[in-house]
């Protein structure tokens, strides 16, 4: 099974992709204080749009996406759009976005802070085993390493569809020098696959897919289809 990642930069946004957007789109972007935050939100929605136009053969306008939050029913949650599974994910200036044609995905990108408090995120979002693990990596790659696990579990919760309503600390995943895996999660007991995506020295990324089937990934540029 191959799942298309294709991965955009915040300077790949232009206000001519607006046009593009639905209402709700057009709605969470106004709402957006910051211009990166417009930004990262414009180039992830512009990519699940000319992507999907590509495949459908049909204007990026006229694809029919739906984000209904199942909790309050506002457009702020996963991607949904008519044969194929989405998955989108955002910080600092990269935006990736996750294709398959069947199995659910759910991939997580996050610009690595070498400043975070390893010690007090850990209390809140690994399990006692994963912190205890943390803590044995030298002081200097521990950012690195907590932000392995937290893209990890993200990408396990937002493939499931949970999201933020998961406690992170009971999706324990494989130690960061170790091969990505979930160890155990009572919230989910059907097949996965996760792997982490290469995203340069300054960010982590991983993807799940929910299937037992070999995981292929073929990465992606975004620039040239954002170009136009
Ligand atoms: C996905 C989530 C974990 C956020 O993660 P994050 O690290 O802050 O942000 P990311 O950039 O990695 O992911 C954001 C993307 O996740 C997707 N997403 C939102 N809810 C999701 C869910 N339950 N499952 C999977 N994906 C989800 C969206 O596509 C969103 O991008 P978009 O709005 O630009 O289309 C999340 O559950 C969340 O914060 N959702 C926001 C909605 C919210 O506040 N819900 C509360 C219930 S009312
Ligand atoms: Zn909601």
């Amino acid at each position: 099974m191959t799942v298309e990642i294709w991965w955009g930069r915040t300077a790949d946004a232009r206000p001519g992709l607006v046009a593009e957007l639905n209402a709700a789109e057009r709605d969470r972007m106004a709402a957006y204080a910051r211009d990166e935050d417009k930004s990262r939100f414009v180039v992830g929605a512009t990519i699940v749009r000319r992507v999907l136009a590509g495949k459908l053969g049909r204007s990026p306008a006229d694809v029919v996406i739906d984000r209904t939050c199942p909790d309050c029913g506002r457009q702020h949650g996963k991607v949904v759009a008519d044969g194929m599974q989405i998955s989108v994910s955002h910080s600092g200036d990269r935006i990736v976005v996750a294709f398959h044609p069947v199995a659910a995905v759910g991939v997580d990108v996050e610009l690595i802070n070498p400043s975070i408090d390893t010690a007090s995120l850990a209390t809140v979002s690994l399990s006692d085993l994963e912190a205890d693990e943390l803590a044995a990596f030298p002081a200097d790659a521990r950012a690195r390493a907590f932000t392995q696990y937290w893209t990890r579990k993200e990408a396990v919760v937002k493939a499931t569809g949970d999201g933020i309503a998961a406690d992170l600390r009971k999706v324990v995943v494989s130690a960061p020098d170790q091969p990505a895996a979930l160890r155990e999660w009572a919230g989910y007991d059907g097949p996965v696959r996760l792997v982490d995506l290469p995203a340069g020295v300054e960010y982590a990324a991983a993807l799940a897919m929910l299937s037992d089937e070999d995981l292929e990934v073929r990465s992606f540029d975004a620039a040239p289809l954002l170009r136009s």
